[in-house]
């Protein structure tokens, strides 16, 4: 399972320790930085984690930014990408099990790392349970293509 992170500078330090984290998880992280404390454009990295998943090269992406809101909107741009921009580990587990998200977002300025390890968990531990809720996946979709 391969996981992509981006985020930018108000997250370098959360983005290190939730990659070392899902590392030990035994994932594979493709991660897109940035990697330094200099002024970025969360955009950049929102597209580039989508892209990846979008295109197959990534199972599941993780992006981190000063609230999680800007990189996660950036992210959900992407065609196919359904993102969950949570601070709680219910939602992060509900948005796999109902919506099957693909990509995870938090905000470095609004959670801490133990949360944000805990919301990780849930995301990635949890899976899509499909029936009921496929007709809906698939409706989002449809949007996109219109
Ligand atoms: C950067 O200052 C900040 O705007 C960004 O990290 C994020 O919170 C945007 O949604």
């Amino acid at each position: 399972m391969i996981i992509a992170m981006g985020n930018d500078h108000a997250a370098v330090e959360m983005k290190n320790d939730i990659k070392a984290y899902v590392e030990s998880k035994g994932y594979e992280v493709i991660d897109f930085g940035t990697s330094t404390g200099e002024s970025c454009d969360y955009p950049v990295y929102g597209e580039k984690v989508g892209r990846a998943v979008a295109s197959g090269k990534a199972d599941y992406g993780i992006a981190i930014c000063g609230t999680g809101i800007g990189i996660g909107i950036a992210a959900g741009k992407v065609k196919g990408v359904r993102v969950c921009t949570c601070s709680e580990p219910f939602s992060a587990r509900m948005s796999r099990r109902h919506n099957n998200t693909n990509v995870l977002t938090f905000g470095a300025r609004v959670i801490g790392v133990e949360m944000a390890r805990m919301i990780v968990d849930e995301w990635l531990d949890n899976q899509y349970e499909g029936g009921r809720h496929q007709r809906r996946v698939a409706l989002l979709g449809e949007i996109e293509n219109r």
